[in-house]
């Protein structure tokens, strides 16, 4: 009998349970984000090495003119994990300027970061905030096209890096699903550099990055009842070439058995075996367009980074 046919149980326990079963065993990134693992990752985008959050900040303050021009009119504005919202703000302005009032869906599965995200744009936009996850946000969202103006859509951040490039096709054919044609997106994507740079981004010496990823052990203690001792796992970085990704792991440091009791199962490791915790894809201009084609968009325009090369690129529906 399947353990969830036995209890009642969340998600995270059931993914939990598959991914600790697989092998070699792995985590879903989405469930590095509790309240201290958001605050984690708030404190990561401030970290020196970390320089995609500049990056895509920076993009976008100086471009945003360009890219209020390149969109026009629009009906709404839509953002998948908006977050606080920070670096849209920007654009915000910008459309505001000449075509008021904008309206701002801002999609998250955090209350919190949907509440403070509608505070921080009260007065630019009207805010009609989404909770749930990316695509069912966005088809929720849609329901409210009030016209012929195309909608634009916001995913930044780089947060399709953490999708497997197979998945990316999938997701970027859903979203495809759920606009009009002439509907605009603009994604934000960290593009390949020196593997030193990208490595230390992933394994910063102040230990943030290596907090975020053990924070994921912390909470399956905390929620489903484990007895994680983390002072046994390492975090790890590597950059895997093959696939173009940084990918962390957790390596446990001796032989040691760990039970989870919200699914009554015990998992074994191996000294020196890991948890494979997240994937973060890079890429490169020529591929981000492959992506805009084969997900059903032409892309408009790529603006990179001239300090950090990581691109924000405008697709139109075909
Ligand atoms: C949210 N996402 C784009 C981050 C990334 O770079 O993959 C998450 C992260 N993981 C470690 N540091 C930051």
């Amino acid at each position: 009998m399947p353990v969830s046919a036995k209890l009642q149980l969340s998600q995270f326990a059931l993914d939990v349970a598959e991914g600790l079963s697989a092998s070699p065993k792995k985590l879903s990134p989405r469930y590095f984000y509790d309240d201290l693992g958001a605050a984690l990752f708030e404190a990561i985008t401030l970290l020196p090495e970390y320089g995609l959050t500049r990056a895509d900040e920076r993009l976008i303050s100086s471009r945003a003119s360009q890219i209020g021009r390149e969109v026009g009119a629009v009906d709404s504005v839509l953002e998948l994990g908006s977050g606080s919202g920070k670096k849209t703000k920007r654009i915000l302005e910008v459309l505001a300027q000449r075509y008021s009032p904008i309206v701002y869906r801002p999609i998250d599965v955090s209350s919190a970061a949907l509440a403070a995200c509608e505070q921080s744009m009260s007065g630019i936009a009207e805010v009609k905030p989404v909770c749930g996850d990316w695509i069912e946000g966005l088809a929720s969202a849609v329901r409210f096209r009030r016209g012929d103006l195309p909608f634009l859509v916001l995913f930044l951040g780089s947060s399709i890096g953490n999708l497997d490039r197979e998945a990316i096709t999938g997701f970027l054919r859903q979203l495809r699903s759920s606009l009009h044609a002439g509907d605009l997106f603009l994604l934000g994507a960290d593009l390949v550099k020196d593997v030193e740079t990208m490595l230390a981004a992933y394994d910063d010496p102040t230990g943030v990055t290596a907090a975020f990823n053990l924070n994921i052990l912390g909470r399956m203690n905390r929620e489903l009842g484990a007895n994680f001792d983390l002072s046994s796992f390492a975090h790890e970085a590597r950059w895997n070439s093959n696939e173009r990704r940084v990918e962390m792991h957790l390596r446990s440091g001796r032989d040691q058995s760990v039970s989870i009791g919200a699914i009554e199962a015990t998992f074994l490791f191996r000294a020196g075996e890991t948890i494979w915790t997240e994937s973060s894809h890079k890429f490169s201009e020529p591929e981000l367009n492959s992506f805009a084609w084969s997900g059903g968009f032409l892309p408009v325009h790529t603006w990179v980074d001239p300090q950090w090369p990581f691109a924000e690129a405008l697709w139109r529906a075909a």
